[in-house]
């Protein structure tokens, strides 16, 4: 809800900002859920990120990381989850 219009649906590349896959990838930029909470709360305002500071709480940018960082390791898959098994 908070991303996708800039990082892209699914985190699937988007011209308009950094591609997180690759960020958080293997020998990415960002290399600890430490330097994603301070980028996401800060943001880069000079470079066109807002910061949530005060938007989101810290579960919700550690979640964010996990579905990220799950992403970028390729053991999440874009689209929604599948259902459990019933
Ligand atoms: C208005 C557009 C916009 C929104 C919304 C946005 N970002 Fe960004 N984000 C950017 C841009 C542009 C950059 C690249 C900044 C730079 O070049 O340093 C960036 C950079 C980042 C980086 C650092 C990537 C790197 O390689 O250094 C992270 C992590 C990040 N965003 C996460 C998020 C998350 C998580 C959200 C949602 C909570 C979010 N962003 C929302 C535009 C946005």
């Amino acid at each position: 809800m908070n991303c996708a219009r800039c990082h892209g649906q699914d985190v699937l590349p988007n011209p308009v900002a950094a591609n997180l896959l690759i960020s958080l990838g293997s020998g990415g930029p960002i290399s600890s859920e430490e330097e994603f909470f301070e980028v996401v709360n800060e943001g880069r305002p000079a470079r066109g990120m807002p910061g949530f500071k005060g938007v989101l709480s810290r579960e919700q940018i550690e979640a964010t990381y996990a579905y990220v960082k799950g992403r970028a390791e390729k053991r999440i898959p874009p689209g929604r989850p599948a259902r459990p098994p019933a």
